[in-house]
């Protein structure tokens, strides 16, 4: 046998790795499964968007290589959208990276900043093309372990001195993925001014900014002062528009650093399909009336899913972002074990915090994907693998 890459043997398994092959088999005999593993809803993306890929597919010009600078008119809605959203201005051509979706920029990022050997910043539990990336370019990930004590915030002053001082790369999430938890504004500037003194490359994972509840408004990292010199954040078109198949998305950041992106990428891709980024347009000029009318969904979900999980005997609080629950097991459950029984005796697909890294231990992740009676039920099967494995545990 060739002999592997010790990058690819440091590789940690995805957490999703062997769920879609055990879930085939358990529908195959009958099971009634409900599957709240994946950040990946059962709705429709935008309307406009489906006639507006069917309509570009038909242009001859659409289907030759986007290479890297794509379609301007994508370039041109994300940044008159940014401007929009969060008040902030940026170049269409030098500042905007078009991705195909944003965990391929986020992967191939590391490339450009990491040397094998070298250390990035990764909170744990999170999205795994974080440690990922990390070791795809041969670096070494620091794994700062989130808990509730910071609210599930990277405190870097909790970071040795000597790893910071080594460190390329620290990768925020907010809203995050899986804890559902949301970064203050005094935590965000404290953060860039800490990146600004050190010289670390801030990545800004804000995949989650548009699926928030209760008023609360995510922000960009580029709201912050001096973040323009030390961010890059990344957006997606996946949970904002229900585009998570389409891969799309994009990175934006100064010209010196949107470009180090861009090189890597000349390497591996030559652009995302020309129609989709034609259909993202669609998409995002289509956000007043689309997007919240989506969050409301998500809203009515979260709320039953809340209701649902506490009434079952869990106890979790209500996340004001992302579409995930965040459940804390009692002490000494191991969340495999959990999720293990969930699969196999009630056909109940959860996520155990465990797969997050050794970090989420004590947790478990469900994605509120489904309908409030779907959520509901899971959430009583729940109950009962809960029970069944804490009878006789005082
Ligand atoms: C935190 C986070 N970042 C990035 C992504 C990647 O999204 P996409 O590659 O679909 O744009 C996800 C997807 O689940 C995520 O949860």
């Amino acid at each position: 046998m060739p002999k592997l890459a010790d990058r690819l043997v440091t590789l940690p398994e995805y957490v999703l790795a062997r769920v879609p092959q055990r879930k085939r088999e358990l529908l195959a005999q009958g099971v009634d499964v409900i599957d709240l593993g994946p950040g990946d809803a059962d709705l429709m993306p935008p309307p406009a968007a489906l006639a507006r890929l069917a309509e570009a597919a038909a242009i001859p010009s659409m289907n030759r290589y986007a290479f890297g600078v794509g379609l301007m008119d994508f370039r041109e809605a994300v940044t008159t959208w940014m401007a929009k959203r969060f008040g902030l201005q940026f170049d269409p051509l030098t500042e905007i990276v078009p991705l195909i979706g944003s965990k391929e920029g986020i992967s191939h990022l590391a490339m450009a900043y990491v040397d094998p050997g070298q250390t990035t910043i990764v909170p744990e539990p999170g999205y795994n093309s974080y440690a990922g990336g990390t070791r795809l370019a041969g670096g070494v990930p620091y794994r700062y372990a989130l808990t509730p004590r910071t609210n599930f915030l990277v405190d870097l002053d909790d970071v040795p001195a000597d790893v910071l001082r080594r460190a390329r790369i620290v990768y925020l999430n907010y809203p995050n993925n899986p804890t559902g938890a949301i970064a203050p504004r005094d935590y965000l500037e404290r953060t860039v001014r800490r990146c600004r003194e050190l010289d670390l490359l801030l990545v800004y994972d804000n995949a989650y900014s548009e699926l928030a509840f209760d008023g609360y408004v995510p922000p960009s990292i580029f709201e912050i002062d001096g973040a323009r010199d030390v961010a890059i954040e990344f957006h997606s078109m996946s949970k904002t528009y229900n585009m998570t198949g389409w891969r799309c998305g994009w990175a934006v950041a100064k010209p010196e650093i949107a470009a180090v992106l861009a090189k890597v990428k000349t390497f591996v891709d030559t652009g995302g399909f020309m129609a989709v980024q034609a259909a993202a347009v669609a998409a995002i000029e289509s956000y007043d009336d689309f997007v919240p009318r989506n969050v409301a969904v998500f809203k009515e979900r979260r709320d039953a899913a809340v209701r649902a999980f506490r009434d079952a005997g869990f106890t979790c609080e209500t996340p004001r972002a992302t579409m995930y629950l965040w459940i804390p097991l009692p002490e000494g459950l191991p969340s495999a074990q959990f999720a293990e029984r969930l699969m196999e005796d009630e056909g109940v697909i959860v996520l155990p915090g465990s797969g997050f890294g050794e970090g989420g231990e004590g947790f478990f992740r469900i994605s509120f994907i489904t309908s409030p009676e779907r959520l509901a039920e899971a959430a009583r099967r729940a109950g009962r693998v809960l029970q069944s494995l804490t009878a006789g545990v005082a």
